[in-house]
């Protein structure tokens, strides 16, 4: 029996194992296509989101003092404003997202990155452990929970040393929650549960944590946690 190509191209037994391609049901596909319409047709309203969001980013970023060398895939990228802080700081980052009308403002701000239309389903088209570090700002909580599950084991994979993401770490105040309702269904079960749930379904363990508001938080994980092939220790 040969053993199921793993993170960073070692073995890998856990939960990920055998996850090479997206959830391929009809539903899921139907999904993302119903998403990625949601996202154009309200990109003229995300530079009050970006304004709300920059700080924070910032501020999270400035503690965490990743070394600058690190170079960053930054999944989800929207309008570019988590890639711009982390570009502030020095690092090289890539951004991926599939709402074209998003990623036309993150190319304006960010001139000159690398920022991709690409879905996220297509990330196992990436080489293992090309990147630094993986992020991802309010992208979860938006995903079906194979979807979801998915994209934190691809991150896993991607990613040499860590993987740095903000959500909701629980209800957000009634504006918060009427937006997410319409953006979609997962919202209301990614809040139920501690995200410490989200990032074991996908044997990631939490190596820090903090909240950027009252009703932000971000989370630090190491890829391979747990795993034979292991996982580099963050400094
Ligand atoms: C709430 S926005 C967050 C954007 C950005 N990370 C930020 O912090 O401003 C969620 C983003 O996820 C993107 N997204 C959702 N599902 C995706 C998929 N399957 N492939 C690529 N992008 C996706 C949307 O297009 C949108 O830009």
């Amino acid at each position: 029996m040969t053993t199921p190509p793993g993170r960073n191209g070692g073995t890998f037994p856990g939960p990920c194992a055998g996850d090479a391609r997206a959830p391929d049901n009809a539903g899921d596909a139907v999904e993302r296509r119903r998403t990625r319409r949601f996202f154009n047709l309200v990109a003229p309203a995300f530079h009050l989101i970006d304004r709300n969001l920059i700080p924070a980013y910032r501020e999270v970023l400035e503690g965490l003092r990743f070394p600058p060398e690190d170079t960053v895939l930054d999944l989800a990228t929207g309008t570019g404003t988590l890639a711009l802080a982390f570009a502030e700081r020095g690092h090289t980052v890539t951004g991926i997202d599939f709402a074209g009308r998003l990623l036309a403002r993150a190319r304006r701000r960010l001139p000159g990155g690398d920022l991709r239309q690409m879905d996220l389903a297509e990330l196992p088209s990436l080489p293992a452990a090309s990147w630094d570090g993986v992020a991802m700002a309010y992208l979860l909580h938006g995903l079906s929970p194979a979807f979801r599950r998915f994209v934190l084991c691809e991150a896993a994979r991607l990613a040499r040393r860590w993987i740095l993401v903000f959500d909701y770490p629980g209800p957000g105040p009634l504006i918060v929650r009427i937006i997410e309702r319409i953006e979609g269904p997962h919202y209301p079960g990614f809040i139920a549960r501690p995200f410490e749930d989200h990032a074991a379904e996908a044997d990631l363990a939490v190596a820090g944590h903090g909240v950027t508001s009252h009703h932000g938080g971000w989370w630090l994980l190491r890829p391979g946690a747990g795993t034979p092939s292991g996982g580099e220790e963050l400094s």
